[in-house]
């Protein structure tokens, strides 16, 4: 392989099959690698459920606009972040979403407003597939021999002038080295006690939505080379994963989509009181619940079951949720009173819910272009970074459906930093 046409990409998950792919469509000099420790490509990006967020789509009943979208994004971020990249995050998310459902054939339909959002605008399909799982399983397959599983990175190696020259990876027991441009599509750390217990002490201890994968190896490789990293401390702690009636100790959650809630359902308290807009931002919601005493439940009544069905019956398989009458749903909680819910439902849906760690909005710092800098703001040559690898697209609070797009919004742009390098 041409040495310096080669992209070598760390992580197959959404971010690093964006960037693979746009190189592919813009490019036929450049080769592609992609690094993946895993055995199959997906991270938690196959895990999605609520969707990808677009200002301005074709799917959007209400009038929305990359302006308005940012704004929302600036709100939730509290004066952390680069507005400069959530300018970018929000003018191209429409194309985003586009390119999925025009390139990849990714059904993105149905339109969900989730907390923090002033419209709806975030995209899922209308079957049965959750969207991550449609998007990854539609973008790995143009990829199948440029994804090489079980190869864990280890190491950036450097050349002259602080450029980045290639990776060392392993695979098996046989340690190798790859030389080209390198993109870390390396994913957050919320699967890691260890950086948690470092860089937020106070939540290390609560339950993860996130595969055990997800150790945060970017983020220290780039730390070895003086990279700069960024705003590590923020985390977000997403206000529902289901505690399982059969496992409630379990320190790893299936995730009650926010989209459960986007569609209608409600949180109560042991009294069966709402507490808290259930469409208010991750923290505000988390906070109302650890304010608290006790786990809430989320109700669903018939009318948002039907919006949301497939997600509902798959978590009833799972057991996380059940459903039943009005006098079922009270007498499991003891409730002699009626429960603050719409009570001529014929039908209710519920499951217990816990706050969880669920993503790292720190990360490692980049440009607008997605090429990572050091501590003394310079670029790194060769080296970018994209996806929740990365910090400051959303500061203080990411908003629900922005994690996805990031990663396709910044993934492209690497893409496009790359080939016209
Ligand atoms: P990942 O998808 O995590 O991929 C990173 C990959 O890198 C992994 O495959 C990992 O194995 C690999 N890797 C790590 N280290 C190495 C190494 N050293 N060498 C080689 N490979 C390595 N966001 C939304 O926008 N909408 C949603 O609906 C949504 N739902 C979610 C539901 C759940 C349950 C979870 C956990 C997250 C959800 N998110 C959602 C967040 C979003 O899925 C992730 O933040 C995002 O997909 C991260 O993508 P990524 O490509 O950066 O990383
Ligand atoms: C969720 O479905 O609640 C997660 C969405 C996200 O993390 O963006």
């Amino acid at each position: 392989m041409e040495r310096n046409k080669t992209v070598i990409i760390v992580g197959a998950g959404l971010a690093g099959l964006s960037c693979a792919n746009q190189v592919l469509q813009l490019s036929s000099k450049h080769n592609v690698v992609i690094l993946e420790k895993l055995g199959k490509a997906g991270g938690n990006s196959i895990k999605a459920s609520s969707g990808i967020n677009g200002a301005g789509t074709r799917h959007q009943k209400e009038q929305d606009s990359p302006a308005q979208f940012f704004d929302d994004t600036v709100k939730s971020a509290k004066g952390l972040g680069k507005p400069e990249l959530m300018k970018v995050l929000s003018e191209r998310s429409a194309q985003a979403v586009n390119w999925l459902e025009q390139d990849f054939g990714v059904d993105l339909s149905v339109v969900a407003q989730l907390g923090g959002h002033s419209v709806a605008r975030t995209h899922r399909g209308g079957g049965k597939l959750p969207p991550g799982f449609a998007i990854i399983s539609a973008l790995s397959k143009p990829l199948e021999d440029k994804i090489w599983p079980n190869c864990r990175v280890l190491e950036l190696i450097r050349g002259s002038n602080n450029q980045v020259t290639g990776v060392k990876y392993v695979q098996g027991s046989t340690q190798h080295e790859l030389m080209g441009q390198v993109v870390l599509a390396s994913g957050g750390f919320s699967g890691s006690k260890e950086m948690l217990m470092r860089y937020r002490p106070d939540i290390a201890h609560l339950p993860t939505t996130n595969g055990p994968q997800t150790q945060g190896e970017g983020q220290q490789m780039c730390g070895l080379i003086d990279a700069q990293l960024r705003e590590m401390d923020q985390v977000q702690v997403h206000p529902t994963g289901f505690v399982d009636p059969a496992d409630p100790s379990n320190g790893t959650k299936f995730l009650a989509g926010e989209a459960l809630r986007g569609e209608g359902g409600v949180l109560l308290d042991a009294q069966g009181k709402r507490f808290v807009d259930e469409l208010q931002t991750r923290d505000v919601v988390s906070r109302a619940i650890m304010d608290r005493d006790g786990d809430p439940t989320l109700v669903l009544d018939q009318r948002a079951y039907s919006r949301i069905q497939h997600h509902v019956d798959f978590y009833m398989m799972k057991g996380l949720m059940r459903s039943g009458t009005l006098a079922d749903l009270k007498a499991e909680f003891g409730w002699t009173a009626d429960p603050e819910v719409s009570t001529s439902s014929e039908k209710y849906y519920w499951g217990v819910v816990t706050p969880v760690v669920h993503f790292t909005m720190g990360g490692v710092e980049t440009t607008a272009h997605g090429h990572v800098v050091d501590k003394t703001g310079h670029v790194i040559p060769n080296l970018y970074a994209a996806g929740e690898v990365t910090g400051g697209v959303h500061g203080a609070n990411r908003l629900g459906g922005s994690s996805l797009l990031e990663c396709v919004v910044f993934g492209r742009i690497i893409a496009e930093s790359i080939v016209n390098s």
